[in-house]
């Protein structure tokens, strides 16, 4: 039977269970303890720039609280790049603010900084109001032009949250993604570039940061001998057993970097020839990307064939890849959202798609999948 090559399976060191059993002996089978604290500080030792890290139960956990902690309210509105997954704007919702979508620029898909301006300018015209933040997206792990939209938001005195779930260990002038705006994010999804099997964690600038989101993550309770309770609070806080995952997961995070970087690089290598068939690269090398997935863009005309024919063919080839994400100005949920679209997200999703990239695909897998699109008929 014909190996099946998936797009982002999680691979693991071999360390997962010492941690993972460990919890079990000293009974610390709760959302804290011991590997919740260890797996913080190794985190914080990778990214460095003195930030201060929350492990919460998703990314998704963690861009709702650093909305919280931002004052997000009903009625307010927050900018969020379209080119992203849902779960980059699905928080905004949860705080009864409205999602404002800004396309992307064509070097690096993220968001695109003369938009961001303009959308900041017409809201305040509009509404009378600034956004409340701004979410940008590192997505596909390719850092997004953080000195322009630094520069932006630093003008308005709009807070950024960097949503960097997909961009684990890549670095823009050397410094890592989720470290330049006040929150970053960072996911540890199965497919994620490390794993706790479902996780997140939320980027703090500093130590005060870190414990008012540690208070709102475990329902807000105030420092009294009975419950007490003055705000909201959710239950985000990451199980001292996923944590233990993370833990191991640490040993082999550069290692998955490299990997994918590889990855990349082969594709590159073995598709430099194919009519009509685009790899998704760095604008330069300030951009230093995990290569979370390899992306390619389809040019029917050139290539003879569309993304979604070559997508159906990897499939019958027993072959998983993903169309890139669909913005989120086109998803009818967010129909009603204000927007500020240039048509680069909407041709990227339309001639899109992901290829296997995960570390468990082997150079092998890498040339089958080559194979398919070379030989294309
Ligand atoms: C861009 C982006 N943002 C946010 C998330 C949410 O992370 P999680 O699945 O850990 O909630 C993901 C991945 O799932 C993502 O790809």
């Amino acid at each position: 039977m014909t190996k099946k090559i998936w797009l982002s399976l999680a691979h693991m060191s071999g360390r997962e269970q010492d941690f993972i059993k460990e919890a079990f002996d000293t009974n610390w089978v709760v959302p804290l303890g011991p590997n919740v604290n260890g797996f913080e500080a190794d985190l914080e030792k990778y990214i460095g720039q003195d930030k201060h890290i929350v492990a919460l139960s998703a990314g998704t956990a963690a861009l709702h609280l650093a909305l919280v902690m931002l004052g997000v309210k009903a009625g307010d509105e927050v900018i969020c790049q379209s080119f992203t997954f849902a779960a980059s704007a699905n928080p905004i919702t949860y705080l009864g603010a409205t999602p404002v979508f800004v396309d992307s620029e064509c070097d690096t898909w993220n968001m695109d900084p003369e938009l961001l301006e303009k959308a900041i300018v017409d809201r305040k015209a509009q509404t009378g109001k600034y956004p409340k933040a701004i979410i940008p997206v590192h997505l596909y792990g390719m850092p997004a032009k953080m000195d322009e939209i630094m520069a932006i938001a630093n003008r308005y005195g709009i807070p950024v949250l960097e949503d960097a779930a997909e961009a684990q260990g890549s670095k823009y002038k050397g410094q890592h993604c989720g470290t330049f705006g006040e929150y970053g994010v960072l996911s540890f999804n199965g497919n994620k570039m490390i794993t706790t099997s479902g996780g997140g964690a939320l980027i703090t600038p500093t130590q005060e940061a870190k414990q008012r989101a540690m208070f709102y993550a475990t329902q807000a309770r105030e420092n009294a001998p009975h419950y007490q309770h003055e705000e909201i609070g959710y239950n985000y806080r990451m199980s001292n057993i996923c944590a233990g995952i993370g833990r191991g997961q640490m040993y082999v995070l550069d290692e998955h970097v490299a990997r994918r970087r590889q990855i990349h690089t082969l594709y590159t290598e073995l598709l430099k020839d194919v009519d009509g068939v685009t790899i998704m690269q760095r604008p330069s090398d300030e951009y230093d990307s995990n290569y979370w997935l390899t992306c390619i863009i389809v040019d029917p005309e050139k290539a003879g064939f569309t993304r979604e024919d070559l997508r159906l063919k990897m499939d019958e080839e027993q072959i998983e890849t993903r169309p890139l994400w669909k913005p989120m100005h086109l998803q009818p949920v967010f129909a009603d959202a204000p927007m500020y679209v240039n048509g680069v997200s909407e041709a990227l999703f339309n001639n899109g798609l992901c290829l296997p990239s995960g570390p468990m695909c082997t150079d092998e897998d890498i040339i089958r999948v080559a194979k398919v699109i070379i030989n294309y008929k």
